[in-house]
């Protein structure tokens, strides 16, 4: 489904984005107007990494995101916008047609998308070609907030546990690197990373008993840590696995104290298919290259560090 990001754009002093990177809670203030139970800062940056499609718009002098909409959806045939909101300051400027214009673009092959909205923003919606339909809603007003609910329980593989980061997860490693030859083809470097499985804090995504995806964290200083490897079983790719660890490793990073997070890849100059879809999900996840390190490795395999801070 074509749900990729769409550029970047700025409009009036408005920048609008389809990623994270970046934002902190801390730029999410004065959402859920009138919510008498608002979701906090932090489980509204939840919702947005879960979500299966979002958009921002950013104030460019303050940094502010000053409106936002999301979707989620099966990915085949349906979605549902469940929010959108202009801060009341930004309001009757056109914010919100090109957050909603910007998302639409990016779902427009599905059959149906739908949403609940109130009365003053039918004519939005309208304009767009959306019409009346009765709807039928329920809600649970003592979990307005959101704040019991582990945010992997809404993500697109719904069966799927983060097991917390723990030494000893060497055979489930193996297993995982094997099914990715692409990847990790050089058997003596796939040992080693076997190897160090025995003592390195790995996370586990579990379906059931069985470990569908890893991801290896080392800690070279109390401040920082590094995505050792990552790895999800093929038949489990762009299913929200990796994100779900990412989340679940940053989340219990911060706890820990660590501030800045990096991680080592091939560099794209190689061009090399696989590598380049790592990347696209390093990206995703809200790295930014520093720098190459030509000799870093093998000569003929350059590599690309990336990093990110922590919120
Ligand atoms: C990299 C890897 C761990 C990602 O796990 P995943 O569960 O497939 O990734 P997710 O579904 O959580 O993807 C999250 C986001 O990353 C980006 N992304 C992931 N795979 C992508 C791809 N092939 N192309 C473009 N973007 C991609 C997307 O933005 C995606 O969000 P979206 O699906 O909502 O658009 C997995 O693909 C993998 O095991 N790859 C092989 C091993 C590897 O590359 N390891 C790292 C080298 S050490």
């Amino acid at each position: 489904m074509p749900a990729t990001s769409t550029a970047s754009e700025a409009v009036n002093g408005i920048a609008f984005r389809s990623d994270l990177e970046g934002i902190k809670t801390e730029h999410l203030t004065g959402y859920f107007v009138d919510w008498p139970d608002p979701p906090s800062q932090k489980r509204h940056l939840d919702i947005l990494a879960a979500s299966h499609g979002f958009e921002i718009a950013i104030d460019e002098e303050t940094g502010q995101v000053v409106g936002f909409i999301n979707l989620i959806t099966d990915g085949i045939m349906a979605a549902y916008i469940p929010l959108l909101e202009v801060l009341p300051k930004y309001q009757g400027r056109g914010v919100g047609g090109v957050l909603i214009d910007r998302l639409l673009a990016r779902y427009q092959d599905l059959y149906m998308i739908d949403l609940c909205c109130d009365e003053n923003v039918v004519p939005v919606y309208e304009s767009r070609g959306f019409k009346r339909f009765i709807c039928m809603a329920r809600r649970n007003f003592d979990r307005q907030s959101a704040a019991a609910v582990e945010p992997q329980q809404h993500i697109r593989s719904k069966d799927i546990t983060i097991r917390p980061p723990e030494p000893g997860c060497e055979e489930a490693v193996e297993i995982i690197l094997r099914s990715l030859p692409e990847w990790f083809g050089i058997e003596e470097s796939l040992a080693e990373y076997v190897e160090q499985a025995k003592t390195m804090p790995t996370l586990l995504a579990m379906e059931g008993d069985r470990a569908v995806g890893f991801l290896m964290i080392s800690r070279h200083f109390p401040e920082s840590a590094e995505v050792h490897c990552v790895g999800v079983l093929p038949t489990h790719h762009r299913k929200g696995i990796g994100r779900l660890m990412h989340m679940a490793a940053e989340e219990h990073l911060i706890a820990d104290g660590a501030r800045f997070l990096q991680v080592k890849t091939l560099s794209p100059e190689k061009g090399d298919e696989y590598y380049l879809r790592t990347l696209a999900f390093y990206q995703a996840m809200g790295f930014a290259p520093l720098e190459v390190f030509p000799t870093l490795w093998q000569p003929h395999n350059p590599c690309l560090l990336l990093v990110k801070s922590l919120s």
